[in-house]
């Protein structure tokens, strides 16, 4: 049995990139099931992250707004394709659109996402530039189980990332970019040997088991 990944992916699709080579194909571990990217969808037909699908030879698809009467109804396509493709993880990689909370109670606590920044600092759009105009001297990256509100879920995993010195932007998106390369793999590894959960007696708390 494989532990299958549906990734939703709006723009280039690096995050993607590294779940396609550290992950696609792999075992999670000595005793962990197989890993495989089981589907790519994105609501923008030329996003990069669907190329990089094909370039894999990873099933593609395209939900774009314009097609469905209302953000339910995509979301209801979505989540019958991931269905079909026996998703175990939808995993959100730059997907820019709010998922509505039919979808989130479809795959209940089966959703993540990656935040680039250290929630709850900075949720939304731009966290980079935020954390900049801010002033701070540390931000990060986050990934977090998906629930219906902005970057609100329940916290796996953070890594601190220093602001340069020079608080220059290019030089600070390049470092939370290799970082999120690392963590999100990491992380979807994890989860993938079922070594992640709730904590029982505190819903916003996650346990990872050794
Ligand atoms: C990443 O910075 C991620 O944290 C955010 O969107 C960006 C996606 O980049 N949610 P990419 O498309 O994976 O390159």
């Amino acid at each position: 049995m494989s532990f299958r990944l549906v990734v939703l992916a709006s723009g280039s699709g690096t995050n993607l990139q590294a779940i396609l080579d550290q992950l696609h194909g792999h075992k999670a571990g000595e005793q962990g099931p197989l890993v495989e990217v089981a589907g790519v969808a994105s609501d923008k037909p030329n996003a990069g992250a669907l190329v990089r699908a094909r370039d894999a030879a990873v099933d593609t698809a395209v939900f774009a707004g314009g097609e469905y009467p209302d953000r339910g109804a995509r979301d209801a396509a979505i989540g019958d394709w991931a269905d079909e493709r026996g998703a175990d993880l939808v995993v959100l990689a730059g997907y820019m659109q709010l998922l509505s909370a039919d979808f989130v109670a479809r795959f209940p606590g089966r959703i993540v996402n990656i935040h680039p920044a250290l929630l709850p600092s900075f949720p939304g759009l731009d966290a980079i530039g935020q954390a900049l105009e801010h002033g701070v001297r540390i931000t990060g990256v986050t990934v977090h189980f998906v629930d219906e509100g902005v970057d609100s879920g329940p916290i796996i995993v953070q890594r601190p990332v220093p602001v340069p010195p020079d608080r220059d932007r290019g030089a600070l998106e390049d470092a939370i970019h290799r970082t999120e390369h690392a963590v999100y793999p990491e992380t979807i590894r994890m989860i993938a040997q079922g070594r992640v959960r709730i904590d029982p007696r505190s819903p916003r708390v996650v346990i990872i088991d050794d």
